[in-house]
């Protein structure tokens, strides 16, 4: 049987969760934003390997509590693994999210870099908001690719030469307009949660401005250079004819797929290890709060 594709992501999300979040400003979120000061009960959609839970338990108030759920066995499998040690109540349970029926007994519904692999992600908002108790919060944190596309400096090349954003633009808006899936499904989700009748919906960006020198440490320097090219930063491009005619099929001439090619495959060649490189990806979080008469 075919593995399903994110239990055969787990390096790549290990690796790449790091690029987005600076602890003390998601500290900052709980405390200062959110204000959460008694303990809650969260559910994770689409939790992966447990990143959320791993982050949030331990600057949540005690006795807090989180439930996982993801359509992957092995991330599920690993989450369990993760937490068993840790002091913290969880619960875990291999669901496909789309098909499953929750108790509306959630203090807060969570989700991170989810709603973009949902092919109808308001409906999935819906039974987010559902799964929340009255008073209860929901909060998304989604990519806005665009935004961390536009976020780029390279040392020693033009940034148009290497990120052109304007086909990029167009690319996302075809693909999202043929599959619903959208890259930049952050920017959406507050008008989204606006029409499901959320309240107060604020949305932030994430603060991590990720800068690769060659001056930082060996050890430093080479973790930040994996997860920047397991995020897909300066990603070789390999077939060109297979890419052209990938890129035609969304809407692109032959011309501009060629300058996308070698645009991708000059990113590729200057991009090293000691590269001097800042890279903001530019996450939305979406928060609002549940009031139902
Ligand atoms: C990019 S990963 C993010 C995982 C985790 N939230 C994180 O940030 O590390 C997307 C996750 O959504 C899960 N997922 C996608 N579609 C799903 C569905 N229909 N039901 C449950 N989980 C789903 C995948 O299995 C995967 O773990």
């Amino acid at each position: 049987m075919e593995k399903y594709y994110w239990d055969t992501q787990l390096e790549y999300l290990k690796r790449t969760r790091d690029l987005y979040y600076n602890d003390d400003y998601l500290e900052f979120l709980v405390s200062r934003v959110w204000k959460i000061t008694k303990p809650v009960h969260i559910i994770d959609f689409g939790c992966g390997y447990g990143y959320l839970g791993l982050k949030l338990l331990p600057i949540l108030p005690k006795g807090s509590k989180y439930t996982g759920i993801d359509k992957g066995q092995q991330l599920i499998n690993k989450a369990i693994e993760y937490f068993h040690n840790l002091p913290y109540e969880t619960e875990f349970f291999v669901e496909d999210t789309n098909e499953i029926e929750l108790e509306k007994k959630y203090d807060i519904a969570v989700c991170h870099a989810f709603l973009l692999h949902m092919s109808e992600p308001k409906r999935m908002l819906q039974t987010m908001v559902d799964s929340i108790v009255n008073n209860g919060k929901i909060i998304c944190f989604e990519p806005h690719w665009i935004s961390g596309m536009s976020s780029y400096e390279l040392e020693g090349v033009e940034q148009s030469r290497v990120v052109p954003l304007g086909i990029l633009q167009r690319l996302f808006e075809e693909s999202a307009n043929k599959s619903g899936k959208n890259g930049n499904i952050g920017a959406k989700v507050p008008q989204y949660l606006s029409e499901l009748g959320v309240k107060n919906i604020e949305c932030r960006v994430s603060d991590k401005v990720n800068f690769l020198h060659p001056d930082m440490n060996q050890q430093d320097k080479q973790k930040l250079f994996n997860s920047l090219k397991e995020d897909g930063v300066g990603g070789e491009p390999v077939n060109i004819d297979q890419f052209i005619e990938s890129l035609q099929k969304q809407g692109v001439t032959i011309k501009e797929a060629q300058e996308q090619f070698e645009a991708e495959l000059l990113f590729s060649q200057v991009f090293n290890m000691d590269s001097s490189l800042i890279y903001a990806p530019s996450m939305k979080i979406t928060f609002g709060e549940i009031e139902k008469l």
